[in-house]
């Protein structure tokens, strides 16, 4: 048995969670949801296959949901999911149960997990005595889920039916003007030309030219350039100057380099 999990992550929380289940599942490789999609059919009967992604405005970032739509799984394929999420996951497993049924796959299993947030334009991340207990929590309850998938455990998506249908119309409330959502971001006179945040995007939406990055308005709201800039340059708009930023504490740039393809 081999198993594939599939991850997008702007922070490390979800590349976390995916390389604790992968410890707990045989022959298991990460693979970066931002890499090109596999060609070949992937999954069968002695594969498991895994999605585990951060929730975006109650539901799928928008690369994962055209991720999974592209990707070809084999019937009879064991899927599992986890996402994570600040406080409320809304109905984020129930959209991609969907995406897979169409496909005539069935998500096995799924698992929601409370993070530090990192949607830095509205709050900050919890202060470090709160950040290490959730940190804790998060690693407990990721550890029993990677047992229950290794023993290829059945746990389907709840959510009532109201919910389902509010959580759909605020999603696609919040995802609207998509492109113009990156004129707010700026880089102040901290900003060295290091061109970090350009080789972070997830989307190539951001150029280095005269030395300043320059967004390209298909953004994915990701926030990786303001979290991970080595200087804390950049801003968007007012809102993210004096606050904290945040990436999990065992990952690195590096990481989400390595998992590409
Ligand atoms: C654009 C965006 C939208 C978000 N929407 C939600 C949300 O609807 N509900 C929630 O509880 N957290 C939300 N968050 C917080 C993230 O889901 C959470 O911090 C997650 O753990 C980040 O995972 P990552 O480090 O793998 O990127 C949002 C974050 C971003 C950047």
């Amino acid at each position: 048995m081999s198993s594939t999990i599939y991850y997008f992550s702007a922070t490390g929380n979800s590349l976390e969670i995916a390389i604790q289940i992968s410890k707990e599942l045989d022959d298991c490789k990460i693979k970066s949801m931002t890499s090109p999609i596999p060609k070949e059919p992937v999954g069968g009967s002695k594969e498991i296959i895994g999605f585990v992604f951060p929730v975006y405005y109650l539901g799928m970032p928008v690369l994962v949901k055209q991720f999974v739509e592209k990707l070809n799984i084999l019937p009879g394929t064991y899927c599992f999911a986890v996402t994570n999420f600040a406080r409320f996951g809304g109905n984020t497993l129930g959209m991609l149960e969907k995406i897979l049924q169409k496909k005539g796959i069935k998500l096995a299993y799924v698992e929601e997990i409370k993070m530090p947030g990192n949607y830095i334009v509205r709050y900050q991340p919890p202060n470090r005595d709160k950040l290490q207990e959730m940190l804790k929590n998060g690693r407990s309850k990721v550890d029993n889920t990677a047992k229950s998938i290794s023993n290829h455990g059945q746990q389907p998506v709840k959510m009532n039916i109201l919910s389902r249908i509010l959580t759909e119309n605020l999603y696609r409330i919040l995802f609207r003007n998509i492109s113009k959502w990156d004129e707010k971001f700026v880089a102040n006179n901290k900003c060295t030309c290091c061109g970090q945040c350009a080789e972070v995007c997830p989307v190539e939406n951001i150029k280095i030219e005269n030395c300043h990055p320059v967004w390209q308005h298909h953004c994915e709201r990701c926030l990786r350039c303001i979290q991970w800039c080595p200087t804390e340059a950049i801003q968007y708009g007012k809102k993210t100057m004096g606050r904290r930023r945040y990436h999990h504490p065992n990952v690195t740039v590096e990481n989400f380099i390595e998992t590409k393809d």
